[in-house]
């Protein structure tokens, strides 16, 4: 097969691999050298190998490295350590690499080699309730992580969880038939449900009978009451409403939007099945689903149906996992939900493997976050101690990157400012969310995210127009750019090589990002990215450079663009030209 010549790694790994007796290229590995003083890249294939075959994995290293023949890509192939092989690459192959991805729409990133199907759980809020900032870290990170898989050449499913079908509607539907205001519904649909919502709840409080008189408006929705459904459906469609225009703002699409309600009709005959198959049992009037034979779940049985008949969270799951994968057949379901949801999922997938047992080599991930916190260290709230609704941060976010727009460019006219400041507040929030690791909690701060030095979305979208504006002021196309290359292209300077070997690694990066589920490896791989152009730029003219330096510069520069727009698309962050 002949490797693309932009991707290195791939022809270094090639390289091992047929050299290295016993090896395929799914064993051999070879990731950027984590001290850039002993090469460019690392190989760690022999050392698993050496260990099967029991001989010594320096020793085999040596015999590896003897055989290879990598003159013109390194100038250096070393063995290091307890049996890595070391390479450094010659500063033309860099050089090859990257006139080699001139015409490539994604530089540096090879498809994967076996094209997996994934589906992508994100977002899910619940009907009837305002989005809050729990639920903008799913969003964001679900996104990331579906568009570095799509990059990557797999099959992505993405699809919206939402909660349509939980016990709350029977206070809903209580609060609508008796509290209803219309005039406050269509002013702010989810703002009257959540009022609807309180109401009742508080009123519940008071009155055992009221408390009575809603759960039977949920038995009579879930039993298919026609006046019920009506309203439901009704609830459904504001809230959806109002969630799509959120999804439009932060440009977030999804396949599918299989609600909870979608798999009501199946729950049934799903208990029933695992009665039957003896894996839940009868206790205390409820269907339960013990875990005995697992140390680590068998203090926490699964209630499957409650001894009213009711149906929980978990076997919704259990349905829409079955569902997934008859319809769809995966490799690989991740759910993206905070933290407090660990024990549910560790339960239901663990429920799914005793009941599916020829559905095991689907691989299922909770794909966990931390909480945001406020900058106080506690949970993040507005000033009056309420959760913060998405829609008012996005808001906020738009409203003060203007105010950082304008201080910048006062005399550019409003409307170009309150489009810069959209892609720039909304680009913030974003990426700051994505930077942080996603299992530790993450404190807000908008001055942090907002400010044009630091890693941060603006700083990053700030490089991109800086190149942009490098092409206006030369008058030049990123075509005639990428088309100099047939004419040769060479790297001179430790900066311009710096830069150029760092390029080379973009393909890496997203696959540790889809490998590990961390947006974060790519925005500290831009991160670096920005600096090392900047120390190019501030070292090497490019303008006023002579021929041939400066056509040379100039492709530098367009592939930095497209590397830098390619990665911050991944993290869902848009550009600009000018800003
Ligand atoms: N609606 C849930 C919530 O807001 C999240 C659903 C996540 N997905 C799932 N398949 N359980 O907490």
């Amino acid at each position: 097969m002949a490797l693309p010549a932009e991707i290195i790694q791939e022809r270094l790994r090639a390289a091992v691999a047929e050299v290295c007796p016993e090896a395929d290229l799914q064993t051999v590995q070879v990731r950027p050298c984590p001290d850039p003083k002993f090469g460019d890249y690392q190989a760690v294939a022999v050392m698993s190998l050496a260990k099967v075959r029991r001989v010594n994995p320096r020793q085999l290293a040596s015999e590896v490295l003897a055989r290879l023949n990598l003159q013109d890509l390194c100038s250096s192939v070393e063995v290091a350590g307890p049996g890595f092989i070391n390479f450094r690459l010659r500063p033309e192959a860099v050089a090859a690499a990257l006139a080699a991805a001139a015409e490539e729409p994604v530089p540096f990133v090879g498809r994967a080699a076996a094209t997996r199907t994934v589906v992508v759980d994100f977002s899910s809020p619940n009907v009837a309730k305002p989005m809050h900032v729990g639920h903008i870290r799913s969003t964001i990170l679900g996104d990331s992580l579906a568009r570095a898989l799509w990059r990557l050449g797999h099959r992505v499913i993405t699809d919206n969880h939402l909660g349509d079908w939980g016990t709350q509607f029977g206070m809903l539907l209580l609060g609508w038939k008796r509290f209803l205001d219309p005039a406050a519904l269509s002013r702010n649909a989810i703002a009257e449900m959540e009022r609807l919502y309180k109401t009742v709840h508080a009123a519940c409080q008071q009155d055992p009978a009221l408390m009575e008189a809603a759960r039977q408006e949920l038995v009579a929705l879930q039993g298919g009451d026609p006046e019920n459904l009506a309203i439901w459906r009704q609830m459904t469609a504001l809230s959806r409403a109002e969630f799509d225009r959120i999804y439009e703002r932060l440009g977030v699409k999804f396949d599918f939007t299989l609600g909870e309600s979608f798999y009501h009709p199946r729950l049934q005959a799903l208990v029933d099945e695992f009665v039957r198959l003896g894996l839940a049992r009868e206790s205390e009037g409820a269907k339960v689903v013990f875990f005995d034979d697992l140390p680590d779940l068998k203090d926490t049985p699964l209630i499957i149906q409650k001894s009213d008949g009711a149906f929980n969270y978990a076997t919704t799951d259990l349905a829409t996992l079955a569902y997934r994968i008859e319809t769809w057949h995966p490799d690989e379901i991740l759910y993206v939900t905070d933290a407090r949801q660990q024990l549910h999922f560790r339960q239901v997938f663990a429920a799914f493997r005793k009941w599916r047992p020829e559905a095991a080599h689907v691989k299922l991930v909770h794909v966990w976050f931390g909480s945001i916190l406020g900058e106080d260290g506690k949970p993040f709230k507005t000033r009056s101690g309420d959760t913060v609704k998405l829609e008012d941060l996005l808001d906020e976010a738009e409203e003060r990157a203007l105010a950082v727009v304008t201080a910048k460019q006062p005399d550019l006219p409003e409307a170009d400012r309150r489009r810069i400041a959209r892609v720039v507040g909304i680009g913030a929030v974003k990426y700051a969310d994505l930077l942080s690791n996603r299992q530790s909690d993450y404190v807000f701060s908008w001055d942090r995210m907002l400010s044009l030095t630091g890693n941060t979305a603006p700083y990053l979208q700030y490089a991109y127009a800086r190149i942009a504006s490098i092409f206006r002021k030369g008058g030049l196309t990123h075509e005639a750019a990428r088309a100099s290359v047939a004419h040769g292209f060479t790297l001179q300077t430790p900066e311009e090589l710096a830069l150029g070997r760092h390029l080379l690694d973009f393909g890496l990066v997203l696959q540790a990002v889809a490998e590990d589920y961390r947006p974060n490896y790519l925005c500290n791989y831009l991160y670096e990215l920005a600096g090392r152009f900047t120390r190019f730029y501030e070292t090497c003219p490019v303008l006023r450079a002579a021929e041939p330096e400066r056509s040379h510069r100039l492709y530098l520069c367009e592939v930095t663009a497209r590397v830098l727009q390619l990665g911050l698309d991944v993290l869902g962050v848009e550009v600009l030209e000018q800003m």
